[in-house]
């Protein structure tokens, strides 16, 4: 029964694909290149920019289950503490922003998810 549910909840679709590499892409939303590099294996979505920041994603959505995933982009600080991955779904424990700080709703994290899963 648990196991149908997520499997509904999960509902990729091209169109939230194409969401998440557009949120992934864009410099004031997700602007995971900047520190990432990540490459769609069919390779009709490509980010412009490729940092080396952070670990390469290529791969990550066979290193991490879907929940490790939603976690890693809504606030890593639980799962590394002191990380320097910015948490996109908290803003726990920060109440003086230094930087404007990039949120992004459940549905964007899901969505960027959705796109994590096929790297
Ligand atoms: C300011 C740079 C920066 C940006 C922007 C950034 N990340 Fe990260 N990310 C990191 C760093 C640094 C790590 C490694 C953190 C650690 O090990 O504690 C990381 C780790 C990760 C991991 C775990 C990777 C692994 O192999 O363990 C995932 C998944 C991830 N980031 C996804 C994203 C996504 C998706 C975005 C865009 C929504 C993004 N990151 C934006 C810096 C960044």
């Amino acid at each position: 029964m648990f196991l149908i549910f997520t499997n509904l909840a999960y509902g990729q679709t091209p169109d939230t694909l194409e969401q998440g590499w557009r949120i992934i892409n864009d410099g004031n939303l997700g602007n995971c290149g900047t520190c990432h590099q990540l490459r769609s294996s069919n390779s009709s979505q490509l980010t412009q920019k490729q940092g080396n920041f952070g670990p390469s994603l290529i791969g990550v959505g066979r290193r991490y289950s879907r929940e490790i995933l939603l976690q890693w982009v809504t606030d890593a600080r639980q799962i590394s503490s002191g990380t320097l991955m910015p948490p996109y779904g908290s803003l726990k424990g920060i109440e003086q922003p230094v930087v404007p700080r990039t949120m992004l709703s459940v549905e964007q994290i899901k969505n960027v998810v959705d796109v994590l899963q096929t790297l």
